[in-house]
């Protein structure tokens, strides 16, 4: 709602038409684009002085329209409502549909009384209620009498000294989002073409809002989409865990029925001080196998950190290689390692080890089904562009060419349920492209797959920066 409340005086002597301008601070820029669009005919003077009547509404859709208003997207489906303070007319967004609340979002001239009584208005209640219920524009022309312009009407308009209203409502592909209401303290009534700019600026708020909401909408579905990405690859990580739980339980059961064997036969006595002490020897090794199995799930499993830090590949491929030897040995699978020395990267311990350990898993899965040779290759390498490379080769029987493309979507498997769930290699690449990386997978020219893995080699200045860091501490 404008009122031309204390500038009415100044108003007032520049004659009446000029009352309908509420602004107080336009400026000629918001003045002259006014001229252009609603001042077509009429005498020069009336030219001149109509876009200074009108430029309260000029500010509205650019102040609403953008990004920037997406967070105070107007009330649909109970979510909260645009909050532009700086909007001179009533804006009044609300929920469509019967039972809604209209709350007075921006205004400029309005009273504290006046402001008041508007702040909440159910739809259907006084003037502009209903006009956002009815979806159509109201013109008031005997405000000062109306019984049910808002609560406490008419004494308020009285008060107020408001003569005259016309509300539009604020509308988006038939969906009335508010009203934007205008109020003059003379008795003349809105011209026709003043009503029109009003209707012109509603329609520009109107799709200011609708693409506010369509961002916020946008902006959340990413949100939702993000978060199912973060479930997905825990979820993954989790089955991850399973599987090399089940590995190592079968380790640790062989090192624990070794341990006890021993045992049993130092118990009954018939060893020497020296096959005693060297029974005692195998005892110790096997315990301290099992503990650091243990160790080693336990460092994977524990909770996410996501924290970067200085990480070198290389102790990430040997924690992996211990990991799955026994059960790539029991499988009969050569592993053969091929380490450069390369620069650290900058990354999270547990994702790398996480993509590892899927990369390692597929190639066991592969070569195991084989009948042919079965050797896994871990290689480090570092690429003349500043980046570490690391490579895990098997000589299995290579990817299917019709899976080659796809091969990274999720729940792309050829694998049973029991096997596989085709989120591996997903997941991997998700951590790989978060770690500013590639991971690229081919099929070898001598038969087998290759899956190759570049990650940026950590900057001096972060090895600076980070060196500082260990000192401070
Ligand atoms: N080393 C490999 N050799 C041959 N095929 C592979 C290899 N690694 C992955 N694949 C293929 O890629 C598919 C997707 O792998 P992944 O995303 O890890 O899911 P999953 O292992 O659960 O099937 C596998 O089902 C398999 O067909
Ligand atoms: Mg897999």
């Amino acid at each position: 709602m404008g009122v031309d409340v204390g500038e009415s005086q100044h108003v007032r002597d520049q004659g009446p038409r000029d009352r309908l301008d509420a602004s107080r601070a336009g400026d000629d820029t918001h003045a002259d684009a006014a001229r252009r669009r609603c001042a077509p005919g009429g005498r020069v003077g009336a030219r001149a002085r109509r876009p200074r009547r009108l430029r309260v509404l000029l500010p509205q859709p650019h102040r609403l329209a953008g990004p920037a208003s997406a967070d105070a997207a107007p009330a649909i489906g109970g979510r909260p409502a645009v909050a532009r303070r700086a909007v001179p007319p009533h804006l009044a967004p609300h929920r469509p549909g019967g039972g809604t609340t209209l709350h007075l979002r921006g205004d400029r001239g309005l009273r504290p009384r006046l402001r008041e009584v508007t702040r909440v208005l159910s739809a259907g209640q006084g003037i502009i209620g209903r006009v956002a219920a009815g979806g159509s524009t109201v013109h008031l022309t005997d405000a000062t009498e109306s019984l049910d312009l808002w609560p406490g009407a008419p004494a308020i308009a009285r008060e107020e000294g408001i003569h005259v209203l016309v509300c539009v409502p604020i509308q988006s592909r038939g969906e009335t989002l508010g009203v934007l209401s205008l109020a003059r303290r003379t008795p003349e009534p809105f011209t026709q073409s003043e009503i029109a700019l009003v209707e012109a600026s509603a329609n520009q708020l109107g799709l200011a809002l609708a693409n506010a909401q369509l961002y916020a909408e946008t902006r959340r579905r990413l949100e939702d989409l993000k978060a199912a990405e973060t479930q997905l690859i825990e979820g993954e990580k989790l089955s991850t865990v399973g599987k090399l739980a089940a590995g190592l339980a079968h380790e640790v059961r062989n090192r624990l029925t070794a341990i006890l064997g021993h045992t049993e036969l130092l118990l009954m006595g018939a060893d020497d001080a020296a096959h005693a002490r060297q029974r005692l020897n195998t005892i110790v090794d096997e315990t301290s196998g099992a503990a650091q199995m243990l160790q080693n799930l336990l460092r994977f499993s524990g909770t996410q950190t996501t924290e970067r830090q200085l990480c070198h590949l290389r102790d990430q491929i040997h924690w992996v290689l211990e990991v799955k030897g026994g059960a790539l040995g029991r499988d009969g699978i050569r592993v053969v390692t091929e380490l450069d020395s390369v620069p650290p990267v900058r990354a999270d311990e547990t994702q790398l080890q996480q993509v590892l350990l899927n990369l390692v898993q597929n190639a066991h899965q592969a070569l195991a089904a084989h009948a042919g040779e079965r050797v896994l290759t871990v290689r480090l390498s570092e690429t003349e562009g500043k980046k570490v490379r690391l490579e895990v080769l098997d000589t299995g029987p290579g990817i299917p060419p019709e899976l080659l493309p796809r091969i990274f979507d999720a729940f792309s498997t050829t694998k049973p349920r029991s096997e596989g769930t085709g989120l591996g290699l997903w997941v991997s690449c998700a951590i790989i492209k978060e770690h500013k990386g590639t991971l690229r997978a081919e099929n070898r020219a001598g038969g087998g797959a290759a899956f190759v893995i570049e990650l940026p080699a950590a900057t001096a200045l972060w090895l600076g920066s980070t060196s500082h860091t260990t000192a401070q501490q």
